[in-house]
């Protein structure tokens, strides 16, 4: 079961604010079931605490509209398709980012909601600024406007563009990107009389690139307690998440026994072997190399192949270890051991991958608990 711990959550908003300032609008990401927290739940109490919320498609808004969230919500930038309507109809801010996505939300019928025929349409417009993922580029934006007269009903109210490396040691990227930025900006602001809300800054640009901040911080991870890189590590963010599982089966294994598909890891001396009911299907990553998990307080290695329902962990030295006992597989153990608590990087390392993959890789049979804790 993932632990999801919506106090920690409160508490990381504060965090962010405090170092955005008071100035700076707040829109909480929660794309992807709120990084693999659960975009309703995490919704509910990101939503009066942040100034919009923001997810990738078009079905992530409708999900969160569905749970009764009734806020701002950005859509960052989804292929659209032909749902223009959709998004208009469920008060979604869209992300544009191409000339033919501003013809058809300026054409788009609104139905269900007479109110609304006719009304402006309010959208933000997304710069390529160096990503080279999404956005009208810099040169073609006069242009952009200028196709944008011929639809009065759409309002362009915010400008944005994505930092493709403001984690990174060299800086230079990320200056020159802003710098970009800042001719877009140019470009927009006397053709745009809507214009409110510039921004451009992930968790490591909100954190690191004050200049990158403008009107609002758009941080996903950072809000879930983890950060991009060592370069902006923030130790005052509290980890939201704690995955655990219990015992189901423990067994002897005879030295030169192998355990799991294939046999790999072989005992060198006789073992003690639990077996997890978490395995790749949960989202535990099935390539990890030299991965532990905490048990009683001790760290327990992972002992063969993640299998898809499954895992196997050494237990030979965690005195007592048995049927029923929790297992942390992310996070600090509850029990009187002192073993350091294992962070998402810590598992995404040992994963060979990004801390983002593991918390949005957690499936969704896993179930997820919200507590939340008091300040520590
Ligand atoms: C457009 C956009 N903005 C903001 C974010 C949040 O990024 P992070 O989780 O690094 O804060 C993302 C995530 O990838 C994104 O795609």
């Amino acid at each position: 079961m993932a632990e999801v711990d919506l106090g920690a959550l409160r508490r990381n908003v504060e965090r962010l604010r405090r170092i955005a300032g008071p100035k700076v609008a707040l829109y909480g990401v929660v794309k992807a079931d709120a990084y693999g927290h659960g975009a309703a739940a995490v919704g509910k109490v990101l939503g009066p605490l942040c100034d919009a919320l923001a997810v990738s498609l078009v079905e992530e808004g409708l999900e969160l509209r569905a749970a009764g969230i009734k806020g701002p919500i950005v859509v960052l930038g989804a292929y659209y398709d032909r749902y223009q309507s959709e998004v208009l109809e469920h008060d979604l801010t869209p992300v544009v980012y191409d000339r033919g996505d501003l013809e058809r939300f300026g054409e788009a019928p609104v139905r269900r909601r007479p109110a609304a025929v006719g009304a402006p349409v309010a959208i933000h417009l997304k710069v390529d600024t160096g990503m080279n993922r999404l956005g009208v580029p810099v040169d073609e934006l006069p242009a952009f406007f200028e196709r944008a007269r011929a639809f009065p009903r759409v309002r362009i109210e915010g400008l944005c563009t994505h930092l493709a490396s403001a984690d990174l040691a060299d800086a230079a990227v990320t200056k020159a990107q802003l710098r970009l930025f800042a001719r877009a900006l140019g470009v927009a602001r006397p053709r745009a009389p809507h214009l409110a809300t510039i921004h451009a800054a992930n968790s490591a640009a909100a954190v690191r690139f004050p200049e990158a901040r403008f009107d609002a911080i758009r941080p996903g991870l950072a809000l879930y307690g983890a950060m991009p890189s060592v370069l902006v590590a923030r130790p005052d963010l509290e980890p939201v998440l704690n995955l655990r599982t219990k015992i189901m089966a423990v067994h002897d294994v005879k030295v030169g026994q192998g355990v799991s598909y294939g046999g790999a890891w072989r005992a060198q001396r006789r073992s003690r072997v639990a077996t997890l009911p978490v395995g790749y299907a949960d989202g535990y990553p099935r390539h990890v190399r030299g991965a532990q998990t905490l048990v009683r307080g001790s760290r327990a290695p992972v002992a063969g192949a993640v299998c898809m329902d499954m895992m196997m962990i050494d237990v030979t030295d965690v005195p007592g270890a048995t049927l029923g006992d929790q297992v942390t597989l992310i996070g600090g153990d509850q029990g009187t051991g002192a073993a350091a608590p294992i962070s998402i990087d810590e598992l995404a390392l040992w994963a060979g991958t990004v801390n983002y993959e593991i918390l949005c890789g957690l499936s969704k049979r896993v179930p997820r608990i919200y507590t939340a804790t008091a300040a520590r």
